[in-house]
């Protein structure tokens, strides 16, 4: 029996990176899976993608995760395709890098905007439906500068900072209707966000973790894969650092 079968997923930027891989992992453990991004085009190619190799059940939703209005819609849309929402996973997230002294007001507004309050506004969509159904699962995509903390992304490492404040509360919140919320830590991942590093940067980040390299997507994927499925029935609240050993 697949890890997801019956189980429905909505997964936000999903159509490339570490949620295309979260979404490509909880259709091949059979969830049917709403592929959530910016463009529409990238999430019709990325949920026609997964549904070929997985023979899931896929739709893919354009949505822009600071306006309430398309969570609620995303949700309602993903709920008319495949009848429910079960899991929810909060990954769509921006860098807007730069030193405090020369980072703008805008640039720090907008990763909060992105990162952290989008999260909260798919959250609150998405409880509507769990709650009632007195089940669900949500996973936020946090990270480790959001525990350690590093120069030049003040307004990023606050953004994934406050995102493990949220898993908490809403943990919290929703722990009497059974639905869980956990967040996953990701430390340095080769995906398009790494790849403006410059080799000499991977380098030395490489040396800096104690396993001696970065990790890749799908290593995330396995770590939101757990906390979907029903060996992680009684973890709630939680912040799962996958992260090569690069904070403990
Ligand atoms: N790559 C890493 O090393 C790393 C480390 C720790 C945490 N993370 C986190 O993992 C998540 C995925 O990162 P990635 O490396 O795959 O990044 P990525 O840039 O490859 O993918 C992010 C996706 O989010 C989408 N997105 C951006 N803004 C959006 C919005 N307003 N509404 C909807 N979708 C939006 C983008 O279109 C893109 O498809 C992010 O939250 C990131 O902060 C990444």
């Amino acid at each position: 029996m697949k890890r997801l079968e019956g189980r429905t997923a909505l997964v936000t930027g999903a159509a490339r990176g570490i949620g295309l891989e979260i979404a490509l992992a909880f259709a091949a453990e059979g969830a049917a899976v709403a592929v959530a991004d910016l463009s529409q085009e990238d999430c019709a190619a990325a949920a026609a993608d997964i549904a070929a190799k997985t023979g899931a059940r896929t739709a893919g939703i354009a949505l822009n995760v600071t306006s309430e209005a398309d969570c609620e819609r995303a949700v309602a849309e993903t709920e008319k395709a495949f009848g429910k929402l079960d899991i929810l996973v909060n990954n769509a997230g921006i860098t807007k890098d730069g030193l405090v002294l020369r980072m703008k007001e805008a640039d720090f507004d907008s990763v909060i905007a992105v990162n952290l309050k989008g999260s909260f506004l798919m959250a609150k969509a998405a409880s509507r439906p769990m709650l009632k159904a007195r089940a669900g699962r949500i996973i936020n995509i946090s990270s480790v500068v959001g525990q350690t903390g590093q120069a030049g992304q003040a307004n990023y490492s606050a953004s994934k900072a406050g995102l493990i404040g949220l898993t908490k509360s809403l943990a919290r919140e929703f722990a009497p209707r059974q639905v869980l919320v956990n967040a996953v830590a990701p430390g340095f991942i080769r995906t398009r966000m790494t790849d403006g590093l410059k080799d000499e940067a991977k380098a030395k980040i490489s040396e800096m973790i104690p396993l001696g390299r970065m990790g890749e997507p799908g290593e995330v994927a396995k770590a939101a894969l757990f906390l979907a499925g029903d060996d992680s029935a009684y973890i709630t609240g939680q912040v799962l650092a996958v992260n090569g050993g690069l904070y403990m």
